[in-house]
């Protein structure tokens, strides 16, 4: 049986449902179906509604115009997201408000109140100003979960230059790619991180990627540990890169915000495809502001005296969106955290959620697995009172860990909305109401108000009730504009399958009840513990070392991650299969692209299997990794040649 078949064999046993508890519901921003209602009955209206929720410079002429496969949403109209989640809070009674609490691994707290915050952010925007950076140039950003990350990214919009965040468990390769895709000129990044007791050398890596970026005029290094604790061994290299702290010591703390258009570029954020290039999705200001205050506000149901503990890393678009547009526009409490969940020991999230009052907590499935795996005895040694609201995102959750969440993190009182978007979408699309939705444990429910989702079949007829493909039928505020610089590839892999349909490459389910289950991707990318990860990347990257003459990479069901990696490899005429020769690809791997992207497995073999035009049988190969019976095998050139894999990937197993 396939994965997507056990998958939904799963759910279809799953009949638990879970009603809004009373108390919650009493106090939710949503308490009935009401903006569904004027949501279907005017969405442009509804839209509008949201983004007046915003401050504007200049109002829209026009709400959405729509050729498509291009928006453009709020037409003519003038904002700054900075202005947006600081200064407006400067004169709303917030000003004093901790806009954010952030622990540090080692142990180190910080909290910036939204003063102190706007202070920072403007003292940046003018530093970077002072380093040329004019609005619509690009700025790199390669660093750890500090404050200072949130700050740069907020004087990048004061000034109007949009950012490229590259995850700082990217490796050197990955972040000169990106740079260089984006033409940015100015990088900034830190010292170092802290991941795990371990010393991420984030400038080391940088310096790398710097050989090789010819675009990038200055760089502006973090020192972690604050001024007169830098790390040992960091070269600074004269004229190129300085120091955050001796140039923020200079700036003054006012800065003009640039008055940007709704439809200019707010920030590119790369993510994988199928490919082997990342794509860098496009999104613009008034529309991703708008889509991302509105969700975060009632699907999280935030109020003044919440505090939101959203657990991604900023190099993300959940960080970006959930961490910082989202919750800061609405003037809300923001938790960082920069370490590891089991550092120094299993229950560092709960002794967060317990020190700072978290309320509202949202985090990964493979993050609740792990949590799982070490034993309810960890949250229990904390008190997790405060929490009243629980989410969930980045893949599938399977049941049991709803279920586990509900009980062991929610005191079976907290609902739990379970968010389907991706970093195309913006914001969340599919989700709960936390004080409407009748939830499904497994089920991220239903479209919220204003987003038409549909189930499609390959010539894009509807399935009302069933198994398709997930489609988004109509525009929406926060969709990607386009990749950056490859209008044609936005135009082919969103838009190529139905015209003016969004295809998300997701497959889902649909039940009685017009609830969404997700299945999981239906193309070449992959799901590691929540991250997106392209089959044909690792595939470069291995086909990059100067053993291997071909590789194929499928993914298989790992009790933790969702998905692994297992890499089938032909070696090159000549190579010899020497025992260190798979943990040395693996390393290979994790060098050209990270640590998130190294193969759990690296099978040799002699042969693929192919069609008979040349096609490598990937369904094959992940029945082979997911040690299944094989599925049809009759189009194939050499049936032999799966026969030979499969008994030398069982025999490797045991
Ligand atoms: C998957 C992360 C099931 C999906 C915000 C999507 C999910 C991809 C869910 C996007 C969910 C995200 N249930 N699957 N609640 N949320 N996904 O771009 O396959 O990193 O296409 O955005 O994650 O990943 P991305």
């Amino acid at each position: 049986m396939s994965q997507t078949a056990e998958r939904i064999e799963t759910l279809l046993k799953e009949r638990r449902t879970y009603q809004p508890p009373a108390a919650f519901k009493r106090t939710a921003h949503v308490r009935s179906k009401k903006p569904y209602q004027e949501a279907s009955r005017d969405r442009l209206k509804f839209w509008a509604a949201r983004a007046k929720e915003l401050e504007w410079f200049k109002p829209w002429k026009k709400v959405l115009e729509w050729n498509p496969p291009h928006a453009k949403w709020f037409v003519g109209g003038k904002l700054n997201a900075s202005v947006n989640c600081l200064d407006r809070h400067l004169k709303n009674g917030r000003r004093n408000k901790v806009a954010l609490i952030w622990e540090g691994e080692p142990g180190d707290r910080r909290t910036l109140s939204y003063w102190d915050l706007h202070r920072e952010v403007c003292r940046f925007a003018n530093v970077l100003r002072d380093l040329g950076v004019k609005k619509g140039d690009r700025v790199a950003i390669y660093m750890p979960m500090i404050p200072e990350v949130v700050v740069a990214m907020l004087a990048c919009a004061r000034i109007g230059a949009p950012h490229s965040v590259v995850f700082g468990g990217f490796s050197a390769e990955s972040l000169k790619d990106r740079i260089n895709d984006a033409e940015a000129t100015v990088l900034i990044t830190a010292d170092k991180g802290y991941r795990r007791g371990q010393v991420v050398p984030l400038k080391r890596n940088a310096d790398e990627a710097l050989k090789e970026t010819p675009t990038i005029r200055h760089v502006v290094v973090v020192a972690r540990d604050g001024k007169g604790s830098e790390a040992a061994g960091i070269e600074m290299q004269p004229g190129r890169d300085h120091w955050y702290h001796e140039l923020m010591s200079r700036a003054s703390p006012d800065a003009k915000p640039a008055v940007m258009d709704a439809e200019d570029l707010l920030f590119i954020l790369y993510t994988s495809g199928t490919t082997g290039k990342p794509k860098g999705i496009v999104h613009t200001t008034g529309g991703y502001l708008t889509h991302v205050t509105a969700t975060t506000k009632w699907v999280f149901d935030l109020k003044d005296d919440d505090v939101f503990w959203c657990t991604a890393d900023v190099g993300w678009v959940t960080g970006h969106s959930y961490i910082v547009y989202g919750p800061l526009s609405l003037g809300a409490t923001v938790v960082m955290y920069e370490g590891a969940p089991d550092w120094p020991d299993k229950d560092r999230f709960w002794e967060i959620v317990e020190r700072y009052g978290v309320t509202v907590f949202y985090t990964a499935p493979t993050a609740i697995r792990a949590f799982m795996k070490w034993g309810p005895e960890y949250p229990a040694r904390h008190d997790l009172s405060s929490l009243r609201l629980l989410g969930t995102v980045g893949e599938p959750i399977n049941p049991e860990a709803w279920i586990w969440y509900h009980q062991h993190i929610g005191g079976k009182r907290c609902p739990i909305v379970d968010t389907w978007w991706q970093t195309e979408t913006g914001g969340i699309m599919i989700t709960p109401l936390p004080g409407v939705t009748r939830t499904k444990p497994g089920s991220a429910t239903l479209p919220f108000p204003g987003i038409e989702a549909a189930l499609l079949d390959g010539d894009g007829n509807e399935i009302k009730v069933g198994g398709g493909f997930l489609a988004i039928t109509s525009p929406w505020p926060g969709m990607l504009r386009t990749i950056y610089k490859d209008d044609q590839r936005y135009r082919d892999t969103y838009w190529g399958r139905w015209p003016g349909k969004y295809f998300t490459g997701d497959g889902a389910k649909r039940d009685r009840d017009g609830y969404f289950w997700i299945l999981g991707r239906v193309d070449d990318v992959l799901n590691v513990a929540g991250h997106r990860i392209g089959t044909m990347e690792v595939e470069s990257a291995l086909v990059s070392h100067p053993a291997v003459a071909e590789a194929a990479v499928v993914g298989k069901p790992h009790e933790l991650k969702g998905q692994a990696l297992v890499a089938f490899v032909i070696l090159r005429a000549g190579v010899s299969n020497r025992p260190e020769l798979a943990d040395e690809l693996k390393q290979h791997v994790a060098t050209k692209i990270g640590a998130i992207a190294r193969p759990d497995d690296i099978i040799f073999t002699a042969d693929l299997p192919k069609t008979r035009s040349g096609k490598i049988m990937r369904r094959l190969l992940k029945d082979i990794a997911a040690g299944r019976a094989l599925g049809d095998v009759t189009t194939l050139a050499d049936p032999a040649v799966v026969q030979a894999l499969k008994e030398k990937y069982e025999e490797q197993e045991s």
